[in-house]
């Protein structure tokens, strides 16, 4: 009949059209159901032919529907797994390394090449590592060169007050805690962050990070720092940037000195890097006071050996024009994206 034609010329072009199909055949109100109702109320006599038509009616709706329905499946999986390989893909953005930790990083690397190994501490210091085993003697002005961060505890038994814990100022607490858990020869740096009570403004900062560096041996000579150190620049900045040392007082060592690099920006003619000098300061070092080998537990007549410190910020400042040390701690992503690198 007209429905036997109907189910056999249908070809839907979607899962949708099928599923109207569905319906008006196969659903609980369809067709085939209705004729089924009516089949019901035939006599005997029509019901032996009727019979045999309808099932094989419903076959055949059942039996379309059911390939159709397959047909249709596997062309949504095949849809699937039919990626297209040569399809850009889709982007993942990629963070970038603080040029802080890039600096540092250099750093270390040049002196790993001279043989030093890394050695780290705590930021919360006492007194004994940050100062006294350091030769800063209680109550000694040079104490205030460093504008100390202390940190309140309660007092332990014995103490009047609890004023000995504070924020590091500096990494020669680590030279201290390396000295006093060792024996020589010890030829280390150490990275870190440390701590200083000031106003924050372009630059200065609260808190700062310095890499500090260590070496103790029989005959260790002012000689063996400055060529050490000399060729630490002409790693860093490139061969034929020039050095100068200055005389100049640490507690903990003597003798001590500053020392300057050719301005890095400028290369000498003048710019307010290197306030028209053509020299700008990168680092205070010096020969290790035989007073902080004797408090940490060293034979100060048999080694001797030098000592230096430099804050990575200026040292990065130099390398990359940087004017404004706020701009390291303000996470703005414009600042920190311009420092890709595969490293
Ligand atoms: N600790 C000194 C500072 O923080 C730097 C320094 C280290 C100077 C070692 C001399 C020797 O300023």
């Amino acid at each position: 009949n007209q429905y036997t034609t109907e189910i056999e010329a249908f070809a839907p072009a979607n899962a949708d059209e099928l599923e109207a199909f569905r319906i008006k055949f196969l659903g609980t109100k369809g067709i085939i159901k209705d004729l089924f109702e009516q089949f019901k109320n035939t006599t005997p006599e029509e019901k032996r032919t009727l019979g045999k038509v309808l099932n094989q009616f419903k076959q055949l709706a059942e039996s379309k529907y059911q390939t159709l329905k397959e047909h249709f499946e596997s062309a949504v999986s095949n849809q699937k797994a039919d990626i297209d390989l040569t399809l850009p893909g889709e982007g993942f953005a990629v963070g970038s390394r603080h040029p802080l930790s890039l600096v540092r990083n250099e750093i270390i690397d040049i002196f790993k090449r001279l043989g030093f190994v890394v050695a780290e501490g705590p930021e919360i210091e006492d007194d004994w590592h940050n100062f006294s085993a350091l030769n800063f003697p209680p109550e000694h002005p040079a104490r205030d060169m460093q504008d100390t961060f202390f940190v309140s505890h309660p007092a332990k038994e014995g103490e009047d007050e609890a004023s000995n814990i504070a924020l590091r100022t500096h990494t020669s607490s680590v030279q201290v805690r390396m000295m006093e858990s060792g024996k020589p020869p010890f030829r280390a740096i150490m990275p870190g962050r440390v701590y200083r009570n000031e106003a924050i403004s372009a630059r200065a900062h609260c808190f700062f990070h310095q890499v500090e560096g260590l070496y103790i041996d029989e005959n260790v000579s002012f000689a063996d720092l400055k060529q050490t150190l000399y060729h630490f620049v002409q790693e860093l900045y490139g061969e034929g940037t020039q050095v100068r040392f200055r005389p100049s007082y640490f507690p903990f060592t003597e003798p001590s000195a500053e020392m300057d690099i050719s301005c890095t920006i400028c290369k000498g003619a003048g710019c307010n890097m290197c306030k028209y000098t053509g020299w700008v300061e990168i680092l205070g070092c010096g020969m290790v006071d035989p007073n902080v080998l004797t408090n940490c537990g060293i034979d100060a007549d048999k080694y001797t050996g030098f000592a230096f410190g430099m804050g990575i910020e200026r040292i990065t400042n130099l390398k990359y024009v940087i004017r404004d040390l706020r701009l390291f701690s303000e996470n703005d992503v414009r600042f920190l994206k311009q420092f890709k690198t595969d490293i």
